[in-house]
């Protein structure tokens, strides 16, 4: 087009990625030039604001690494993440939560009733779990990916003090679709706050902090793969999650037990809590 105006624009962007064959991608693309453009013109953007819109993109880029992205923060803070979890979500199944950056392929096989506490300090917990169907059935084929942080509020790969994959496993459920493991209970913990997506943070005067969670992936055949989270009803910051990830029905509460058939199986000491995640996943279809 030889003579491109504030009306014409848009469409004209648009016209140029008509050949794209995928049609899914195609729409992704089209929709996001027409947001974006329309963003621009709502706001009346100006070349200040655009090129500060710039700098801080390549200072997320700039901060980014295999084991850090700032991106995936953004996505975070700006609740993308969470609204791409809730559409995600479906109706009867366990609600979906934020994967965060924290997990990592291959954590070790464990059997259920594993004991991951080790050397960790901590108030030792029970999380028992139990998978099914929509419709009630037990899922025996499910496997259940599970990750948190140490008492001191870091995740493995964030603290050199902690061994490899610590407070980290994969297990296959029992025939009964149950699990079973003992952990310690989770603390909040702050997103980082050292690149512009703490800058964003401070200029909003938002809280970096995020409340005490178990991260859970379930998968099996047939099903879809439930990325979630579990929530200490009992954090002070359940209620203001910087990512918004709290969702009422992933909140429990980590009741204090002592049974002593538990303590001897563990070989517990004193007591400890117990906290009851019954999971359930929608058809794959
Ligand atoms: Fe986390």
């Amino acid at each position: 087009m030889r003579n491109i105006t504030k009306q014409n624009v848009t469409e004209a962007v648009k016209q140029s990625f008509e050949k794209i064959e995928d049609p899914r991608l195609k729409l992704l693309i089209e929709r996001l030039v027409t947001h974006v453009h329309a963003y621009a013109t709502e706001t009346q953007l100006t070349h200040a604001e655009w090129q500060g819109a710039l700098g801080f993109l390549h200072r997320a880029a700039a901060i980014s690494s295999e084991s850090r992205s700032e991106f995936t923060l953004m996505s975070d803070v700006l609740g993308l993440s969470s609204l791409v979890d809730l559409l995600a979500s479906r109706p009867g199944a366990t609600e979906g939560s934020v994967l965060g950056p924290f997990h990592t392929r291959g954590s070790p096989w464990v059997e259920s009733g594993a004991n991951l506490i080790k050397d960790n300090p901590g108030v030792p917990v029970l999380l028992r779990g139990k998978v099914t169907s929509t419709q009630g059935a037990p899922i025996a084929g499910a496997t259940v990916d599970f990750w948190q942080n140490a008492d001191n509020g870091l995740y493995w790969q964030m603290d050199s003090t902690q061994p490899q994959d610590n407070l980290r496993c994969q297990m296959q459920v029992l025939p009964d679709g149950t699990f079973e493991l003992l952990t310690i209970r989770p603390q909040p913990y702050m997103v980082p706050t050292d690149g512009p997506i703490g800058e964003l943070l401070r200029v909003a005067h938002r809280d970096a902090w995020r409340p005490a969670h178990y991260h859970l992936i379930v998968e099996a055949p047939g099903h879809r793969t439930l990325v979630t989270e579990l929530f200490d009803a009992e954090d002070p910051y359940v209620a203001q999650d910087a990512v918004f990830g709290v969702r009422e029905s992933l909140v429990a509460n980590f009741k204090p037990e002592s049974d002593p058939a538990v303590l001897a199986k563990y070989r517990l000491a004193g007591p400890y809590r117990v906290v009851d995640f019954p999971v359930v996943l929608a058809p794959a279809s």
